[in-house]
């Protein structure tokens, strides 16, 4: 990385910020050019097979009214960064209305825009700008739980016990002589019990009603079918609005068991679910119905649209049910996400989900960082990082070392980028950003942070805005120098302006990445494992392209060949530790 500042312009102008999206495909004489490859991927179909996803969490990507959180015309000011950058669809995180106690995933409005994101004509604006540079949109549905302040929810706890509002949500009598007793043992994921006693209008205590998040996001009853229809109407809301998919959060967790046992978990109780087995709130069989109505839902609508399930859930064959051909379009690989920086670990995550997605006839996806667990960076440094949601903080040890976790994330995004499939990258990966482990007490947000009682750290080190220029307030994030996270005062060398078109920057790696990856359709490609590289090396060819990645600690000698892209500088035919590079092979 190098400090040296390449010219890139601040944030918009009055002027871009108010171009029309009509505008643009009138006056901008590039424009042309670049709508092209979205009309040929409508043409070719199922682009979402292989498309590279670059999630963005609309608080930390770019402010432009300066109160210090991101907003809808924020991201579109910033488009063009994505462009260059080289992704083929955005996915958005919630910008819905909300009071955000869970940075958006409480939602109190489905259907319209939180003033603090701006309004449904920004994001009109948003999404046609984003589809006239030929970049898809996602947008994020929660459907598990509402907010606490959603109108349902405030007739729920007005109209009372037996009544059809309360139907909507699990309420429950309490356990207990005097139902004092929460109805069942489980925990909520952030900490805690996940269940909140109500009180009655006439003061006394009330039912019980379930979240398996935080008390201020209620969840839903999907066995009633007014809920479903609601849902079904939320979609289309959506789709006519010209979205080209849903991230479905928490798709393992809508349908309960009957019943609702109490259940022992075996280690953390508090988590996703992962590879834990018959947890009566995670991974039950019911939820399938339900994806298999919104597939036809979507079916309505003309064009090319994907449902990406949010589903902790192991072993990857049984993620593949999500994603069946009625079903969901994609899951997230959580299971390739949590593996540690080691070959065989690798080669073996690679088999089993090119096998179990494929079995199914769906692409796999590949994914290393999003909002909810600690910046590959960071993480790639620790032996043993901290469980999913934990987070790392001022007291935690040890801390990553920052310049091993560099070169282990690039080498990591070269390998991920390589692979067939869909690839998501979550904002500021590409810039190589390191989550940010020192945030005071004070500053930080996440619900899990005040459900620990400080005890675990949460996620908000890797959500932190965005560094955009070295030499602005707040990097650029806007104009003020506000920032609803403090930014490191040593991001300077993170920044955009300090990478853009610097030879050797991580920016330059992830542009030249998906250049490459496009050209050479790498992600329509197959791979087959390349012998004889030893066993801390994953080795494959795909699309005529030689993948090498190095997880050891001994240089690799290389095949003659002619380097591709190689995530760190190469001095001599070998493939120094923690290194990736893509060739092709030369005769002799
Ligand atoms: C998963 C989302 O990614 C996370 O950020 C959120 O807190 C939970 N679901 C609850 O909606």
């Amino acid at each position: 990385m190098t400090l040296e500042s390449a010219p890139e312009s601040s944030l918009p102008t009055n002027d871009s910020l108010t171009r029309t999206p009509a505008d643009d495909i009138v006056t901008d004489p590039v424009l042309d050019l670049i709508v092209d490859p979205l009309a040929e991927s409508i043409k070719g179909g199922e682009w979402w097979r292989s498309a590279v996803i670059y999630q963005i969490y609309p608080r930390s990507f770019a402010d432009s009214n300066g109160d210090g959180i991101g907003d809808l015309a924020g991201i579109t000011s910033r488009l063009d960064s994505l462009v260059d950058l080289g992704v083929d669809a955005i996915w958005l995180s919630p910008f819905f209305t909300s009071p955000q106690r869970d940075a958006g995933y409480d939602v109190a409005d489905y259907c319209d825009v939180d003033p603090i994101f701006g309004t449904l004509d920004d994001f009109d604006t948003m999404e046609q700008a984003a589809h006239a540079r030929g970049l898809r949109v996602i947008v994020d549905l929660v459907p598990n739980h509402t907010s606490s302040d959603h109108a349902w929810f405030i007739a729920a706890l007005a109209d009372g016990e037996g009544s059809e509002t309360r139907a909507r949500y699990m309420f429950r009598d309490g356990l207990g002589e005097n139902g004092e007793l929460p109805p069942n043992n489980w925990q909520s994921v952030f900490g805690g019990a996940a269940w909140t006693r109500t009180t009655n209008p006439d003061g006394t205590p009330g039912q019980w009603y379930l979240h398996l998040f935080d008390s201020s996001q209620p969840d839903l009853d999907w066995t009633n079918p007014w809920i479903r229809n609601e849902f079904r109407e939320i979609l289309r809301f959506w789709l006519r609005r010209g979205v080209d998919g849903f991230r479905v959060d928490v798709a393992h967790g809508m349908i309960k068991a009957a019943g609702l046992p109490d259940y022992f978990a075996p280690k953390d109780g508090g988590s996703m679910g992962g590879d834990a087995v018959d947890v009566p709130y995670w991974g039950q069989e019911g939820v399938h119905e339900i994806y298999r109505d919104w597939h036809l839902v979507l079916e309505e609508f003309e064009g090319d649209r994907v449902l990406c399930a949010e589903a902790w859930v192991e072993p990857l064959s049984k993620l593949a049910h999500w994603v069946r051909p009625d079903e969901m379009h994609q899951a997230f690989n959580f299971s390739y996400l949590e593996t540690p920086w080691s070959a065989p670990e690798l080669r073996a995550v690679i088999d089993s989900s090119i096998e179990a997605f494929h079995g199914v006839g769906a692409p796999s996806t590949w994914v290393l960082s999003n909002h909810d667990v600690i910046r590959h960076t960071s993480r790639l440094a620790l032996d043993a990082p901290p469980l999913q949601g934990a987070g790392i903080g001022p007291l935690s040890t040890p801390k990553p070392d920052e310049a091993l976790g560099l070169a282990r994330a690039r080498a990591a995004s070269l390998l991920m980028l390589a692979l067939p499939g869909s690839a998501y990258v979550y904002q500021g990966e590409e810039l190589g950003l390191p989550e940010a482990t020192d945030l005071p007490d004070a500053a930080r947000q996440d619900p899990t942070w005040f459900r620990h009682n400080g005890e675990k750290y949460g996620r908000d080190g890797c959500r932190v805005p965005l560094p955009w220029d070295a030499d602005l307030p707040a990097y650029g994030f806007n104009t003020t120098g506000d920032s609803w996270l403090p930014q490191p005062g040593d991001w300077q060398d993170y920044a955009r302006s300090s990478q853009v078109g610097v030879p050797g920057s991580t920016l330059s790696l992830y542009t030249a990445a998906l250049r490459e990856r496009r050209d050479r359709g790498l992600g329509v490609g197959t791979i087959e494992w390349l012998e004889g590289y030893g066993p801390e090396v994953v080795a494959f060819s795909n699309a005529g392209v030689i993948v090498i990645a190095n997880t050891g600690s001994v240089p690799v000698e290389l095949p003659v060949g002619d380097i591709v892209v190689s995530s760190e500088a190469l001095t001599e035919a070998a493939l120094p530790a923690d290194t990736t590079v893509w060739l092709i092979a030369r005769e002799g």
